[in-house]
């Protein structure tokens, strides 16, 4: 059985100077077969945003947190531990998120998005994904 992982790469969370704002995920998407193991990259260039953030999307467009990069330490949120991997260097502006063990139950937009510990209102910008 296959499955398409679908992810999108969301731009300029904040408004601001001449910075390259764009948060970039690779690939756009990806075929797996069941019980496979993926990863989805993010990187971006924006100074001072020290975490990487992961989220999904699901099909009635609901948004679940699933956790978030801090310098070298990936922090899955309760229902994800054991079903992803967090790593990277926040630090350094890149991250992954690896799936685990991926079913068709897995399907989804998967997003990345940069945070800036002082600017909490970055949030926001997530309204808009389509
Ligand atoms: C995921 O797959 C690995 C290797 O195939 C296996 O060792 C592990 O038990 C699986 N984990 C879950 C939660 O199914
Ligand atoms: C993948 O699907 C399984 C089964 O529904 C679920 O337990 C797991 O949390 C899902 N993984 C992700 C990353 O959403």
């Amino acid at each position: 059985m296959m499955l398409f992982v679908i992810y999108i790469y969301l731009t300029s969370l904040v408004s601001g100077e001449n910075e390259d704002k764009t948060v970039h995920q690779k690939p756009d998407n990806l075929i797996l077969n069941n019980g496979e193991t993926s990863e989805i990259k993010c990187s971006h260039q924006i100074p001072n945003y020290d975490r990487l953030l992961w989220y999904k999307q699901s099909r009635n467009k609901e948004i679940t947190f699933m956790g978030y990069l801090i310098g070298e330490m990936g922090y899955p949120e309760e229902p994800f531990l054991n079903k992803i991997r967090i790593q990277g260097d926040s630090n350094k502006f890149k991250g992954s998120l690896t799936l685990l063990n991926v079913t068709s139950e897995n399907t989804s937009v998967y997003l990345c998005a940069a945070y800036y510990t002082a600017a909490p209102n970055v949030f926001v910008s997530f309204k808009n994904i389509q």
